[in-house]
């Protein structure tokens, strides 16, 4: 399952790539909002960082509006994915960006039967909120199981980002289910690094390494 970073921090993106781990980068207009940058300019920031697929979302309520959009966007860099909505105007759109040759993200997907949508009009990524559904008291990993199947069932290319996760336990679980990709904020990919066990372990090993040279260096002299 690939990593992804869902953010427009351009730090965050920077430190995650030096990690080594970070498959690609998603946005949102909401998050490309807190970052005080144009948003052309902004993407092309991002997509200087990271070689990987960096989805940059339309927002426009009409088709052709769509689709000027995602013509611009996708002139900024070869590593663009337009996120588009899933609406009528938003599948419209996608299925003609398909068919001009970008690749498109299927975002706001919270059901099987719009995630088939996604799949038939030639989606690179169709991205379910599992976070959002889980908010609304229903169940966000049944959602990625049902769709996942659906997709295994059909033989479907387009991959499915799980989007919208809370927590390290969302991720696990959304590789263990086998989601494609997985889109999360820095701090939920920080908190996998964490285990104290971990913690505990690296200072037991540092503090007999400089006891034993310690105890070296004192027979030595
Ligand atoms: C995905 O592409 C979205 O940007 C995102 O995962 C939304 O997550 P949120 O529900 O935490 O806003």
């Amino acid at each position: 399952m690939k990593l992804f970073l869902d953010t427009a921090h351009l730090s965050d993106i920077r430190t995650a790539h030096e990690w080594g781990i970070l498959d690609g980068v998603t946005t949102n207009p909401s998050l490309a909002a807190r970052e005080g940058l144009e948003f052309p300019e902004l993407i092309a920031r991002i997509c200087e960082i990271t070689p990987g697929p960096v989805s940059a979302e339309v927002v426009a309520p009409e088709v052709e509006e769509m689709l000027a959009q995602a013509r611009d966007l996708t002139a900024i860099a070869d590593n663009v994915v337009v996120k588009v909505p899933m609406s009528k105007e938003g599948v419209t759109a996608g299925a003609r960006m398909v068919d001009e040759g970008m690749s498109i993200n299927v975002t706001l997907v919270f059901s099987a039967a719009q995630a088939i949508l996604a799949a038939r009009i030639g989606a690179t990524f169709v991205s379910p909120f599992l976070g959002r559904v889980d908010d609304a008291g229903n169940d966000g990993l049944g959602l990625l199981h049902d769709l996942v199947e659906v997709y295994a069932a059909q033989g479907y290319d387009t991959q499915v980002l799980a989007a919208s996760l809370r927590h390290p336990v969302h991720v696990v679980e959304a590789a263990r289910i086998g989601a494609d990709c997985a889109t999360m904020p820095f701090a939920v990919m920080e908190r996998l690094f964490h285990h104290p066990l971990t913690d505990i372990g690296m200072a037991r090993f540092n503090a007999d390494w400089e006891a034993y040279q310690r105890a070296l260096a004192a027979g030595r002299g």
